[in-house]
């Protein structure tokens, strides 16, 4: 079947289900509150949505350890809830996707519980390994989440892989066995009618033959050898020749430290290419580095030459995936911007990444500039990441400083839930909230958003409906100014008969800005501002202003 390519004229709203509205009041986010929801949606100008996990889990990491792909859990309202939650959004004209997690699986799916006791055809499901003689683990990988990459299981009597939660058991994707369930996972919601899939660190499917010991690593030990490991190219085309290739649908890959020479080898649009788009993390990496819990200061330009990297390296070949936020990184106002100017700070950013090339997508609780969390005590995060953090990492600091660094790292952040209104429980649920809310949901929720005309959401529906309305933005060229700025950020697109100059500070103290040689300001028309008029020769704090030429 022919691929249309249809996400290339999209922007992307991502839920996280269990924050994201509560419409039977258990406190629990799930399908019925979508479903409250999707004008809502809708009105933000969206044109698809990507549903973090929805199956049937213990819920050890928040959905991402699955118990049965072929469904959805009953909590969130079960596949009732789903198909309606699926039609009313095609109804919309809104697409919808679906988390793909098959790296690994929970250890309460049915393969893992055969598969420990060897019961055929699930032996060869996941990663076993004897211990070493004399009883060391099989290698020396460490989990992403918790200590080493290795669990003993008495009932097998032999050590199984887990890259994630010790609940996260890794598939054996080198067993032709399990490459099938996927393809039939991937018929299975296909054939239901949804319309792609964002999938789960999938750069990690295949791991280094033999298992070998990381000898170069310090931490992480082992990433070098499962991510975009020697099959991974070969499994993605069997996915896609062997499902994805007869429907139009289309596809997101995780890729963590991926750069964009390994991704052209998936997403680049020549004959061959079985992903549609890479998520990739070095935009993710201003302010840390390689993961959120090793903080640096906010460097713009570290940002700006990530932005730059990925615009210039996918021009003409392939297609990048715009984001600032997810489920898995702390709120960007708090990170890249201000609290003290909340409202601008989320403007501006929503400016600079909005108008690059690309299908942006928009994280729950972003349009209204929901903030970090700073919980008072360790034991109020939820995340297994950050608990495990908290116990086992930078011991040797003073608990403040421990604790400041999981307000600075912790995805929990992110996850609170959506605050809707000012009213009990910021209107996310009329039971009790399964997790705390950020306190500042009586001054920041969509109630108080609407209300205000010069609100950070309806700055997002203007800067979308304008993205939408301009070919220059699709499929015109990228320019970025002023790489060495650390201060603001400007770039320009041009194309279609359209010339477009995106101008973005990232200050607190005004700056003199004068436009780009060639750029003609009296000649052009402002359509998009975060302040009520535009003096010439300098810029506000977190001003941004986006001008048009055409
Ligand atoms: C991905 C998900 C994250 C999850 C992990 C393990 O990075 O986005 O939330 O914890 O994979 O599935
Ligand atoms: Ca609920």
């Amino acid at each position: 079947m022919e691929h249309t390519q249809w996400y290339k004229g999209r922007v992307f709203y991502q839920i996280w289900p269990r924050s994201f509205k509560d419409g039977n009041g258990d406190g629990m986010g799930d399908l019925w509150g979508v479903y409250e929801k999707l004008d809502y949606i809708k009105s933000l100008g969206v044109g698809g949505i990507w549903f973090s996990p929805l199956y049937p889990s213990p819920g050890v990491d928040c959905g991402y350890d699955i118990s049965d792909y072929m469904d959805i859990a009953p909590e969130y309202g079960g596949m009732e809830a789903f198909e309606k939650v699926l039609e009313g959004a095609h109804a919309r004209d809104i697409k919808v996707i679906m988390d793909l997690v098959v790296n690994h699986t929970s250890s309460q799916h049915e393969w893992f519980q055969k598969s420990r006791r060897r019961i055929e055809p699930y032996t060869d499901y996941y990663i076993w390994r004897p211990a070493r003689p004399g009883g060391g683990l099989p290698n020396n990988w460490d989990s992403l989440f918790e200590g080493k990459a290795w669990q003993f299981d008495e009932l097998r009597g032999e050590y199984y892989l887990h890259l994630f939660a010790v609940e996260q058991p890794d598939l054996n994707m080198d067993n032709p066995l399990v490459r099938e369930e996927v393809k039939k996972i991937l018929r299975f919601w296909l054939d239901k009618g949804v319309d792609g899939f964002r999938e789960d660190v999938i750069t990690f499917i295949s791991k280094t033959e033999g298992l070998p010991d990381d000898r170069l690593m310090p931490a992480s030990r082992g990433l070098l050898l499962y991510n975009n490991g020697p099959h991974l190219l070969e499994y993605l085309t069997e996915f896609y020749d062997g499902a994805l290739a007869d429907y139009d649908c289309m596809t997101l890959a995780e890729g963590p430290m991926i750069n964009v020479k390994k991704a052209l080898r998936y997403i680049e649009e020549k004959p061959g290419k079985v992903i549609d788009m890479i998520i990739q993390f070095e935009c993710m990496s201003a302010d840390c580095i390689a993961t959120d819990y090793i903080h640096t200061p906010f460097s713009l330009r570290r940002l700006k030459r990530a932005w730059t990297k990925w615009q210039k390296g996918l021009a003409g070949k392939a297609w990048n995936m715009l984001y600032l936020e997810n489920h898995d990184h702390p709120r960007v106002i708090s990170r890249y911007g201000s609290e003290k100017y909340r409202v601008l700070s989320g403007k501006t950013l929503a400016a600079a990444y909005l108008f690059q090339q690309g299908t942006p997508f928009v994280y729950q609780g972003q349009e209204i500039g929901m903030t970090n969390w700073y919980p008072a005590d360790p034991e109020m995060y939820e995340d297994v990441q950050t608990r495990w953090q908290y116990l086992h990492k930078a011991t040797k600091r003073s608990p403040d400083k421990r604790l400041k660094r999981l307000w600075d790292a912790s995805r929990d952040s992110a996850r609170t839930p959506v605050q809707w209104t000012d009213g009990p429980k910021a209107g996310f649920t009329e039971g009790e909230p399964w997790f705390y809310l950020n306190e500042n949901y009586k001054e920041v929720n969509v109630a108080a958003a609407e209300a205000d005309p010069d609100s950070l959401l309806h700055f997002y529906r203007r800067a979308i409906a304008l993205r939408q309305s301009l070919p220059a933005v699709r499929s015109g060229s990228y320019r970025a100014f002023d790489a060495f700025s650390g201060k603001r950020c400007v770039y320009a697109r041009e194309g279609e008969g359209q010339r477009l100059l995106v101008v973005c500070a990232f200050s607190e103290a005004e700056q003199r800005f004068r436009a780009p040689a060639g750029f003609d300001l009296s000649a052009a028309k402002l359509v998009l501002q975060n302040y009520s008029d535009a003096p010439q020769g300098k810029l506000r704090p977190y001003e941004c202003r986006v001008y048009l030429w055409a």
